[in-house]
């Protein structure tokens, strides 16, 4: 039995892991949106699949007989489409998310649904750090009378599309005290973040209530009609369950 993990994740590169540490034949699937990815652990493709027509030609062609989605909570194509194929073609289909971000004592957090609601908030002259990515980012586009600054991984390859502020390039994971420091730095008075859930990305968060600033928070996509679970321990467990030689 072959198992398809859609990754993107940290989770899904543990589960990759799990997965080859117990001998279980798993293929990776990544979108190719970073330039330069970090290994997984089992055999990978890269790039989009061409749409769901191709993507079912690819879970047969491929002997697929389990599809673990371990793709980002806001990765909001490739999730309900994942379900749909699996159920027409009858492969059981797996979706690994991890539990969202709740605030604590200290936080100041306004949940937004979308993108353009930041304009409400954030008055023109302010300084706003996205920590929502580059794909994003022209949802943003109300903001033009603000300092805004975007973070993502790879050096751009289009000019910043605002007239004050810039890309911070880096890769995750970053120290609380680094993102303390960077927003300081920054004078940021506003921080815009999706709500990924994790440990590793929580560090921003933290940083923010240490300093007392506000965040927007992106509310995630509906969750898809298909079995979930919130762990890679779990999902493990899922694959056993499906035939997979223990
Ligand atoms: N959205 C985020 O905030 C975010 C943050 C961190 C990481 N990521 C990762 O970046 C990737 C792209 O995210 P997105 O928001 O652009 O996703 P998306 O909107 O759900 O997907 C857009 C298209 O990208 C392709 N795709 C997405 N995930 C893929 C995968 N694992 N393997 C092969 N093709 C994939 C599919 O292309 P075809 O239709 O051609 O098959 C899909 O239709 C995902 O793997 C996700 O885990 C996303």
């Amino acid at each position: 039995m072959t198992v398809l993990v859609l990754a993107g994740t940290s989770d899904a590169r543990r589960l990759t892991a799990a997965l080859a540490g117990r001998g279980i034949a798993a293929i990776a699937s990544l979108a190719g949106a970073v330039r330069q990815p970090g290994p997984l652990a089992v055999p990978t493709r890269v790039g989009g699949f061409g749409g769901a027509g191709p993507f079912a030609d690819y879970l047969r062609e491929a002997g697929i007989r389990a599809v673990v989605d371990a793709t980002h909570p806001f990765a909001a194509a490739i999730t309900p489409r994942t379900v749909a194929v699996c159920r027409d073609l009858a492969i059981p289909c797996l979706r690994l998310e991890r539990p969202p971000w709740v605030p604590g004592p200290g936080d100041n957090w306004t949940e937004i649904r979308e993108e353009a609601e930041a304009l409400h908030f954030i008055r023109p002259g302010q300084t706003v750090f996205l920590a929502t990515g580059r794909q994003t980012l022209g949802r943003f586009a109300g903001l033009a009378d603000m300092q805004v600054y975007c973070r993502q991984i790879d050096p751009p390859d289009t000019p910043f599309p605002f007239a004050q502020g810039g890309f911070v390039i880096g890769r995750p994971p970053f120290p609380v005290a680094e993102e303390e420091a960077l927003f300081r730095r920054l004078g940021v008075d506003w921080l815009v973040v999706k709500n990924a859930g994790g440990g590793e990305s929580r560090t921003k968060l933290d940083a923010a209530r240490a300093l007392g600033l506000p965040v927007l928070m992106l509310r995630r996509p509906e969750p898809p009609a298909c079995a979930k679970v919130e762990t890679v321990e779990a999902a493990l467990h899922w694959v056993l369950s499906q035939g997979a030689p223990a």
